[in-house]
């Protein structure tokens, strides 16, 4: 390659990696995997070092990617936050191994291998024993305070016990289990919004979220791996991890010492299967220096540490013939291909059928009728197709075609800006959809009518019983009774349950009606901030953005769903039939005090605070009059600063010259004192 030759290709190297970085880290939904970006930044950097005439200071080799959302404040780290060079074969181990050699000289080193998890980068910093701030990596110099999601981990200690040191910082990875993932993405497909790719990507958008009632909803974990802090008593930094096990800390049991490169391997080895009995993720292992006198020595890079290294596992798959796609119908009108294969073993699992997500994916791995794909499993509920083998593709194959019409009303399917799924949009129409929503009505997290079920559901659609969730209230014992299935005791069963239905609390109902995107959290927020259906359907897109979570999407989606005759029609009918409608009135016991303390006032709330969460502290404003909102400008009449709230949102509300209370002061002004 000349030196011509190089420039082009480094110039394509580095769109695609900036493309994927942008996936990955903004819109955390990656195109490729971590294994194929490290080809893709490999080739970058030995390009770049072979031909450094075509080397810039801002090429995607010389920084880490970035998490940082502009919600949360930004932390300096008192250590940069650094991440670990990558190693794929038994040779680049022992390279690493004879590097370490080299620089040490005479004193050998041990080593300490550990499982690599697949999760978000954190660091705790402790004083007195106390968790006092949580940090994401961000760019690796500075990152956000996520100290209030962290707190809701329940394996990460809030307060120390044992020898522990006075000032610390102590850092890990946050994961989501893969039980927890498996449901949470069961449920999101069930509300209509797109599951999370893996864990990792769903633990790192639960840490970004604005609620951290939702956060501790959603049960992360936390492992921590490395203790940062000066006068330490250990010497080694197993010695340091097994000490901080005994502070309360969450460290792991398969932190082993090796003690020569053969002892490595064998480690390696031992969990290239084992692993996948774990009930996290993991794509490694770590392999750092124990001495910390010899960490010192071996020193760090911009980015890394020279002392660790991370050994990557390829991904495990299996190549197999692709029988047929089919196109399948969810009860929002979202079309999801799903392939079916002839049945393949992988990772311990017989996989017959598996995602191909949105038509882009098809186009973009140029899947074809009758070609053999690679198949993945990672943590997702069914595995993916990865890619084809184009050796053993047929001469004369054919691009599999997206269907144009719903498979099955036929409308003309819709891909709506934005959005990389189509969707049927005959939403009032389609028997699917229809059918669909009167599942999720019924369903347990909803209306809870468990004497009806899914097959019940479509004898009441084929009878014409039944066409929507009210038609229900107004079903008969006689009209049951003449359907397949059902007797006297199973019909009053059904009305039984229907009739029990109208006592359940009015976010259920929310929930149960089916807006797309308001999930089981969003429908309590909705319905917390609102009071009523009838407030809620009459809020703008505006009044619904200044609920905590909520955004454009939601917000719009709310507003269109309430301006459609037929769901009018169908909450009407469902009010008439009895059920909740809105919030229970206040206790009058209740020590909660309302008033109009803050009427007509635009309140910003920001920071950490003491006595009681964010959400609580909005939840008082507006039982005072006072409205939330989200940006200091002038029409702000007063800011609530907590605790680490951001220098620049200070400055901004001196400077315009807003009226700035402490959490304390606020509760004297309502009267809420004692
Ligand atoms: S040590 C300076 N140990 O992998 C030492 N990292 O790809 C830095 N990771 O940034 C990290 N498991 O987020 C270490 N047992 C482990 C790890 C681990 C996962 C993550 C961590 C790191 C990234 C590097």
């Amino acid at each position: 390659m000349d030196s011509n030759q190089a420039k082009a290709r480094i110039a394509a190297l580095r769109a695609e990696i900036n493309r994927h970085n942008h996936l990955y880290y903004v819109e955390a939904t990656p195109a490729i995997g971590d294994y194929e970006f490290d080809q893709l930044l490999r080739e970058l950097a030995l390009l770049e070092s072979q031909f450094p005439e075509h080397d810039s200071p801002n090429s995607p080799t010389r920084r880490v990617g970035s998490d940082l959302s502009s919600q949360f404040v930004q932390v300096r780290h008192q250590h940069p936050m650094l991440s670990l060079a990558n190693v794929y074969s038994e040779q680049e181990l022992g390279e690493f191994d004879t590097r370490i050699r080299k620089a040490l000289g005479d004193s050998a080193p041990l080593y300490i291998c550990e499982l690599k998890f697949d999760g978000v980068a954190i660091g705790l910093t402790y004083h007195h024993g106390q968790l006092v701030r949580a940090v994401t990596r961000g760019d690796g110099t500075a990152g956000d305070d996520v100290t209030a999601n962290v707190r809701t981990i329940r394996t990460i200690p809030l307060s120390l016990h044992g020898d522990y040191p006075d000032e610390f910082e102590i850092r890990g990875e946050i994961f989501m289990p893969q039980s927890v993932f498996a449901e949470l993405n069961a449920r999101r497909l069930d509300e209509g919004e797109t599951p999370f790719a893996n864990p990792r990507n769903a633990a790192a958008g639960t840490l970004k979220l604005q609620s951290s009632s939702e956060v501790a909803r959603r049960h992360l974990d936390c492992y921590l791996y490395h203790v940062l802090g000066g006068g330490l008593p250990q010497r080694g930094h197993f010695e340091l991890c097994q000490a901080a096990k005994g502070w309360g800390f969450k460290i792991s049991e398969q932190m082993t010492p090796c003690r020569n490169l053969n002892e490595v391997r064998q480690f390696i080895a031992r969990w290239e299967t084992e692993r996948k009995h774990l009930p996290y993720d993991t794509d490694g292992v770590v392999i750092k220096v124990n001495d910390l006198a010899q960490q010192q020595a071996l020193g760090l890079t911009a980015k890394t540490p020279r002392w660790a290294v991370a050994y990557k596992y390829k991904p495990e798959r299996a190549c197999t013939p692709l029988l047929s796609v089919d196109f399948q119908v969810g009860r929002t009108g979202a079309i999801t291909p799903v392939a079916n294969l002839q049945p393949v073993r992988l990772a311990g699992t017989t996989v017959k059928r598996a995602s191909l997500h949105n038509a882009d994916q098809i186009v973009l791995l140029d899947i074809r009728q009758g070609d053999w794909v690679y198949v993945e499993k990672g943590g997702e509920i069914i595995p993916k197709i990865v890619g084809v083998e184009p050796t053993k593709r047929p001469p004369s194959s054919q691009p599999l075609a997206f269907p144009k019409r719903c498979p099955d009303c036929g409308t003309p399917l819709v891909r709506p800006e934005g959005e990389a799924r189509h969707f049927c949009p005959n939403l009032y129409g389609c028997p699917t959809q229809l059918m669909g929503k009167v599942e999720h009505f019924i369903g347990r997290r909803a209306l809870n009518i468990d004497g009806l079920g899914q097959e019940t559901v479509a004898l009441l659609f084929a009878h014409g019983l039944v066409g929507n969730a009210a038609d229900l209230y107004s079903l008969r014992r006689e009209q049951l009774m003449m359907l397949e299935r059902f007797a006297a005791k199973s019909a009053d069963n059904a009305l039984a349950s229907i009739e029990a239905s109208k006592r359940v609390p009015f976010y259920r109902v929310l929930y149960g009606i089916g807006i797309r995107y308001v999930g089981e959290s969003t429908a309590r927020s909705l319905a917390e901030h609102f009071g009523s259906m009838e407030a809620m359907a009459s809020a703008s897109v505006e009044q619904l953005m200044q609920v905590p979570d909520v955004g454009e999407r939601i917000a719009q989606s709310v507003v269109q769903f309430f301006a459609h005759p037929n769901n009018q029609a169908l909450v009407r009918t469902l009010a008439e039939a009895g059920l909740q409608m809105r919030m229970p009135e206040p206790d009058a016991n209740s020590s909660t005090k309302t008033s109009n303390e803050l009427k007509g006032l635009s309140v910003v709330v920001s920071g950490t605070f003491s006595r009681i969460s964010r959400d609580e502290l909005k939840q008082l404003i507006a039982q005072h009059g006072g409205r939330c909102v989200s940006g200091i400008s002038s029409s702000t009449s007063m800011l609530v600063a907590g605790d680490r709230m951001g220098p620049a949102k200070l400055q901004k509300a001196t400077q315009l010259g807003i009226r700035i209370v402490s959490e304390d002061e606020l509760f004297a002004l309502l009267g809420q004192d004692g």
